[in-house]
């Protein structure tokens, strides 16, 4: 059986980080609203009480009965966790006066406790927090202080419960790795056997035995996650399954050509659907962003629908949904409060199941994923690429010949992101290093392409704006494009990703030379908030 930690959400932004670090120890970890603890799960091992925007004494503060956890699992609670547990238990929570945030250093701490085995003097951690724990309950011990917390970490007496100030899920807490693996490994006994190979195991024999001989339809995007789950249906169940790939005709230059040869090179069963003629038809003098995404998303379904009903056999609809989609659609209470935006809407009378392989995955785990079945390295670290594709890249509305300029114009853009490579070192290269990009350290460098550096990039068609320029003997009067590039984790947050001068100047040179139709290229230096990814 799969072993599993339970990270119970309190709401903090941190929260996913937990999780992240105890899969990067090959631990399976699922994080639950605080009040959906599973009491019937026989796989949980242990408990981590996460933090909270919440102070323990806000009305709204959100609270969980620990009755039938404490004593049965061991359990780690992170800062609003080891409040809260130190607060019922009976110890004394207060106002810390100011906010604490920043480095703060373990002086003193247990050096026989098990939390903290192979900590170093004066180990770094990182704080964030208003309140703070000024009494600890009778029968709980002091293990650790700073100079401003006196009780930095505690523990219950001969009791596998930890509370800690800190967040050791955070970078700068710099043995907060350590901290986690001592708790989920010495203390929960984790076997530490998630891994990418035992993933791709367990779920082909899963889905082999849901599955069974039913016939399951997949919308392929030419993205990783479908086209990871797409694989890994294919393992299972072979010429069940049947994807389909539509051409809106707003994809990348050649993505349709190329993307179709990819998949077919995999094995895939797949239907590539040229429906470009009717979305440049529905689309035709329509302006407004939000209408051209209605129009997109509406003609997506029917041609979709229209495919997927020839096969009056199938029984599932997979989808590559991942974990983060899920996680961003739950709030702690429970409750929806973002829908997915890509296959919507199946007709009912189709009646059919959802499949979704991959989501227990984070994105960079399913690249792992991916690259364990042997998959090409260029489709799993494709940038991700909006749904709606080029039409949410240019202004107003959207012709043949725009998307054509565009086209040519990002192919420039995104093959030199992919021929410039840059060195790094330190941090950055650890950075890119975890997201599972393959690079070799040679002298503690590594090198890679600005393109595996950076979240997304693209580039966007400002076809309602024209400008002089001159070129030869020329006057020209046509449209800018906007180049951006960001770097992110999860596209919730991002920021413009700073690129080299002489990179810039070689596209900018490069664009406006042999691009008709674009005499003037601009960088968009906006992070996100207060701007989006996307222009529209
Ligand atoms: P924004 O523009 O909201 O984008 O900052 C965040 C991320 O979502 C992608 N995106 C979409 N993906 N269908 C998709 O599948 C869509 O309609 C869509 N709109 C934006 C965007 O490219 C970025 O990665």
């Amino acid at each position: 059986m799969q072993q599993k930690i339970i990270i119970l959400d309190f709401g903090s932004q941190t929260t996913q980080l937990i999780g992240r670090r105890l899969r990067e120890l090959d631990t399976f970890c699922e994080i639950l609203p605080y009040n959906k603890f599973p009491h019937d799960d026989p796989s949980v091992i242990g408990v981590i009480l996460s933090g909270s925007p919440y102070s323990v004494y806000d009305p709204e503060a959100f609270k969980v009965d620990l009755t039938n956890i404490r004593g049965k699992y061991p359990i780690l609670g992170i800062c609003y966790g080891a409040q809260y547990m130190a607060q019922t238990y009976g110890g004394k929570v207060e106002s810390a006066g100011s906010r604490e945030y920043g480095r703060a250093n373990l002086e003193q701490f247990d050096h026989e406790n098990p939390l903290f085995k192979g900590f170093d003097e004066n180990s770094q951690v990182w704080m964030s927090h208003g309140d703070t724990i000024t009494a600890i309950p009778e029968n709980f011990h002091c293990i650790a202080s700073t100079s401003k917390v006196k009780f930095a970490a505690y523990q219950a007496d001969n009791e596998k419960l930890w509370g800690v100030q800190f967040h050791p899920e955070v970078f700068h807490s710099l043995q907060g790795t350590q901290l986690l693996k001592n708790f989920v490994v010495d203390i929960c006994g984790s076997r530490q056997d998630w891994s990418p190979d035992s993933f791709v195991d367990t779920t082909v024999a899963e889905l082999k035995a849901q599955l069974g001989n039913d016939r399951v339809i997949l919308g392929l995007s030419g993205g990783v996650d479908s086209s990871v789950a797409a694989v890994l249906l294919n393992r299972a169940i072979g010429k069940n399954l049947t994807c389909i790939f539509v051409d809106h005709g707003m994809l990348r230059k050649n993505e349709f050509r190329d993307v179709m040869h990819d998949y077919e090179c995999l094995g895939l069963n797949v239907i590539g659907v040229d429906a470009s003629a009717k979305f440049f038809a529905d689309l035709e003098g329509v302006t407004d962003p939000e209408q051209k995404r209605k129009i997109i998303g509406r003609d997506f379904v029917e041609v979709f629908n229209a495919e997927a009903k020839k096969f009056t056999d199938a029984k599932w609809l997979a989808q590559g949904t991942i974990y983060p989609d899920r996680i961003e659609s739950l709030n702690i209470t429970g409750k929806v409060i973002k829908s997915h935006h890509n296959v919507g809407g199946l007709p009912k009378e189709m009646n059919l199941q959802l499949c979704e392989p991959l989501k227990w995955l984070f994105k960079d785990e399913v690249r792992r994923v991916g690259r364990s079945m042997g998959m090409p390295e260029h489709l799993i670290t494709r940038h991700p690429f909006p749904g709606p594709g080029l039409a949410v890249r240019i202004l107003g509305d959207i012709t043949p010949e725009k998307v054509r300029i565009l086209q040519d114009a990002d192919d420039i853009y995104i093959r030199g992101l992919r021929d410039y490579k840059v060195k790094l070192s330190g941090e950055e290269a650890r950075r890119v290093l975890a997201a599972g990009v393959p690079a070799d350290m040679k002298d503690g460098e590594i090198e890679v392409s600005l393109y595996d550096q950076i979240w997304q990039a693209g580039t966007v068609l400002l076809s309602t704006v024209r400008s002089v320029g001159v070129m030869g003997d020329e006057r020209t009067y046509e449209h800018p494009v906007a180049l951006r590039a960001v770097t992110s984790t999860d596209a919730m947050t991002a920021d413009w990703a700073h690129l080299p001068y002489d990179f810039m100047a070689k596209v900018s040179n490069d664009i406006i030379n042999h691009v008709k139709g674009v005499n003037r290229v601009c960088y968009d230096i906006s992070s996100k908030p207060p701007s989006t990814i996307e222009w529209e």
